[in-house]
């Protein structure tokens, strides 16, 4: 192929699970199926620099490349994305032929205590994908995107739902057709409006660095004594959130993802070795928003990811008095005061 040198560009959102992955098989195959709101504010910005390495060169086994992470050269971000282009290799074996550059930032500070795995990997798997669709032109969309969501899951299990919007299911689940553990879909069934354009406010507990990774929490899984259990909630919390999406049954809504939440938190404290990562302003927050979800009849709920911070999520409807909510009974508990404001999205950009 013709093709010597160039540069794509893609932004991909970050995203939060309703029905959380937590367990997982060999090559990131999940142990239970998820579902997950993409974000639209929180997202990554990837440029992939690619050079055809000389002819006459042995093709190594491994990829060449540069990190440079919001305008600075990272070593530190190397192994992880070297492990990415070895899982991937041996299904984008053109990649051999290039050497590359990924040029990388993200919309949202560095050590918040957001996790950037979801974003960072879709985008780099959409800027590898790019460059496939220039060396194999024919490639059709319904391919390349399902594709990516395949390779942004070798990279962080999560990342595979941070394609496309607004509602993603990963995961074989009996009642949702098409849906796979290779890859994400978009949630195939109607959604009411209450969900089309609801909130996601992060509230950022711990900016820190978590202290246990999600590769070792998804491994204590193995052996853990409530295993079974927990798979086979998430598939029954699934059936259970296709009638609500339909019908917007809020109430139905809240007692699930917090659920999720906090049966998410409860693996881990319950894992062997066991750990905790919420702090006391996490539970704090959450008594906060129970109260408030009592006295003024507002349905917000709280969801976790793996780690201390808190989303808060609510119909738009409500964003002002919830923003003022924040203002006044919530910052005193967030690091230095910081929360961002996030709502459902539509996924990841071409630039
Ligand atoms: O994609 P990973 O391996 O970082 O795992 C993410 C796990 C959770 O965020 C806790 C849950 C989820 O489904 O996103």
């Amino acid at each position: 192929n013709a093709i010597e040198s160039g540069s794509v560009c893609w932004e991909a959102p970050s995203n939060i699970a309703l029905v959380k992955y937590w367990g997982k098989k060999e090559n990131q195959i999940p142990a239970n199926p998820s579902l997950s709101f993409t974000l639209k504010n929180c997202k990554t910005t990837t440029t992939l620099n690619y050079v055809k390495v000389s002819e006459n060169a042995t093709l190594s086994e491994e990829i060449e490349f540069d990190v440079i992470f919001e305008g600075v050269k990272k070593e530190s971000f190397k192994p992880k994305i070297a492990t990415f282009f070895k899982r991937i290799l041996p299904f984008c074996s053109y990649l051999k032929a290039f050497r590359f550059e990924v040029v990388s930032e993200n919309s949202f500070p560095h050590s918040s205590g957001i996790a950037s795995s979801a974003s960072g990997m879709s985008a780099l798997a959409l800027c590898v994908m790019s460059l496939e669709k220039s060396l194999f032109p024919k490639i059709e969309d319904d391919f390349f995107y399902k594709k990516a969501s395949f390779l942004a899951r070798l990279g962080s299990g999560s990342a595979c739902r941070s394609i496309k919007g607004d509602l993603v299911v990963w995961g074989e689940h009996k009642e949702i057709p098409l849906s796979s553990d290779a890859y994400g879909i978009q949630y195939p069934f109607k959604i009411a409006d209450v969900f089309k354009d609801f909130q996601d406010t992060i509230l950022l507990v711990d900016k820190g660095k978590k202290q246990v990774s999600s590769t070792v929490g998804h491994n204590l899984m193995h052996g853990h004594p409530f295993a079974a259990a927990r798979f086979q909630q998430a598939h029954d919390h699934l059936s259970a959130l296709i009638p609500i999406f339909k019908n917007g049954d809020l109430a139905a809504f809240i007692k699930i993802v917090e659920r999720e939440a906090l049966t998410l938190h409860a693996m881990m404290m319950s894992s062997d070795p066991y750990f905790l990562l919420v702090k006391p302003n996490t539970l704090a927050i959450i008594h906060k928003i129970w109260e408030k979800r009592e006295e003024s009849n507002i349905p917000v709920c709280f969801t976790l990811d793996a780690g201390a911070n808190v989303h808060m999520l609510y119909p738009s409807k409500n964003k002002e008095e919830i923003l003022e909510f924040v203002k006044n009974e919530l910052v005193v508990y967030c690091e230095n005061g910081h929360y961002i404001c996030d709502e459902i999205g539509e996924g990841s950009k071409k630039l």
